[in-house]
């Protein structure tokens, strides 16, 4: 078969444009070995073309000319890694108009508007394709959408930012502060220009938004997640809970629930240190899916960072030329956001580590028990070591059996209100992710 010639326009020349241009102009011809498809980088438009850039182009396809993709008729791919939300989206909505094809990283975009950018994608007769949005370079949007596509999803559990991952490894592993190890991941390329982003969990969920609209089949807006971050995590927890058997993960959970809710949460999570995912580290990510027929899958990769990303992006690439995405993108119907089909928070039922830092005196435990007993919270293990300070204040950790989310506030609020109480209680959730034939 003769090899056809696939002309591209890439918008954004930063960390993920030129991973995506050294494959594109490295290994054009063992991808047209591959697959038959001649991959043409036409253009690259980034605001600044002076910039020292790892990629070397050939004269002529460096521009800040937006219009020389848009107006370009060859151009049939239009990538866009720009990323934010605002000029991003007038990027892509241009392309589309334009008669392009667009492929995209951008998972805030994509979480906070895909579905009026798919709708505009359906009726310019068009697709946008988004493996990289998600997880790096794990094929983790193609698994979803084909090849567990026998399954109703039944829950997902992620830990899909490769920079908190690398973070809250390196302060579990080397005694790294938060902000050195933070510093790190800025410098490797994984954390988003904004990287408040990264560490709030705001980009966890952003992805959650994007796998759990596809695992469910409805839309789902970052606003519909709970989320808390890893800004405030004490490296003393992630101490306590390692001799207690658990491994701190910013996991991005999306649940079916008992009652048929979706359950939708980003937060910092205790979880079995013999799990698979206690032991994905660094950059990695990986995230567990379960499905009504297949039961566990786990996928596993590099989360962040140039050269996994532009992977998905270029993997997108072929898909498209092929023809491939174009027909599953038709298919991407999501039902309209329905608020009262996601479970709240305060219903939550889990398992908590709590720390709180108590006055080492007579009747201080009666105290802490009394309020477990006042609202119907059970505990499953104490751990108090004996410490020797001037203040005579000591830490308390308490496991409770499983509870309610909201059961579990009003105790923190009344820990908060002893005397012998010093610190602000600190509360993790215990996340007992199921084993396969559970
Ligand atoms: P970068 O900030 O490294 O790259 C963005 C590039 O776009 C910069 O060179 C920037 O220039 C340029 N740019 C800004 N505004 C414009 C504009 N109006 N027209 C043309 N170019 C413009 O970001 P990344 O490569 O890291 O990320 C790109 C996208 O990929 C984002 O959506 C991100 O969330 C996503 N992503 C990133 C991953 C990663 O590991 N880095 C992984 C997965 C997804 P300047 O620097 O001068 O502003
Ligand atoms: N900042 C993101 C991360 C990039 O650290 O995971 C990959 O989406």
């Amino acid at each position: 078969m003769a090899d056809k010639t696939i002309k591209i326009g890439l918008v954004g020349f930063g960390t993920v444009g030129s991973g995506v241009a050294k494959i594109l102009l490295e290994d054009c011809d063992y991808i047209k070995a591959k697959t038959g498809l001649k991959l043409e980088l036409v253009k690259i438009v980034d605001v600044d073309t002076k910039k020292e850039r790892p990629v070397k182009l050939p004269a002529g396809v460096l521009t800040n000319d937006l219009n020389s993709i848009v107006n370009d008729k060859d151009i049939q791919i239009a990538i866009e890694l720009v990323g934010g939300t605002k000029i991003a989206k007038d990027i892509q909505l241009k392309m589309l108009a334009a008669g392009k094809d667009v492929i995209t990283a951008n998972k805030a975009l994509l979480a906070e508007h895909g579905n009026e950018l798919y709708t505009a994608a359906h009726k310019a007769d068009k697709c946008i394709a988004f493996e990289a949005s998600c997880a790096g370079g794990i094929p983790i949007i193609s698994a979803i959408r084909t090849g567990l596509a026998a399954n109703k999803i039944k829950a997902i559990y992620g830990i899909v930012n490769g920079t908190c991952n690398y973070i809250l490894t390196n302060m579990t592993s080397k005694n790294e502060s938060f902000r050195t190890a933070l510093k790190q991941a800025q410098d490797k390329g994984y954390a988003e220009a904004d990287p408040t982003l990264d560490i709030s969990g705001g980009d966890s969920a952003h992805k959650l938004a994007i796998l759990s609209s596809i695992s469910f089949g409805c839309e789902i807006h970052p606003e519909d997640i709970f989320v808390e971050g890893i800004e405030n995590i004490d490296i003393a927890d992630i101490r306590y809970g390692h001799e207690m058997g658990y491994t701190l993960k910013l996991l991005a959970i999306g649940q079916k629930t008992a009652e048929g809710k979706i359950s939708l949460r980003v937060h910092p999570s205790f979880i079995a240190s013999e799990n698979a995912l206690a032991r994905v580290d660094g950059p990695f990510n990986a995230i567990s899916i379960f499905g009504h027929a297949v039961g566990h899958t786990m996928f596993y990769g590099r989360g962040a960072g140039m050269m996994p990303t532009a992977s998905a992006i270029v993997a997108d690439i072929i898909e498209v030329a092929m023809g491939n995405s174009k027909k599953l993108f038709k298919h991407l119907t999501l039902e309209p956001r329905n608020k009262d089909s996601i479970a709240k928070v305060d219903d939550l039922m889990s398992r908590f580590y709590i720390r709180l830092r108590v006055l080492d005196k007579p009747g201080t435990f009666a105290q802490i028990t009394s309020i477990l007993a006042k609202h119907e919270i059970s505990l499953s293990g104490v751990l108090q070591h004996e410490e020797q300070n001037s203040n005579n204040v000591v830490p308390v950790i308490i496991i409770t059996h499983q509870t309610q989310q909201k059961k579990i506030s009003a105790a923190l609020a009344d820990f908060e209100k002893l005397e012998m109480v010093k610190n602000k209680p600190v509360c993790i959730r215990i996340v007992d992710i199921p084993q396969d034939g559970d």
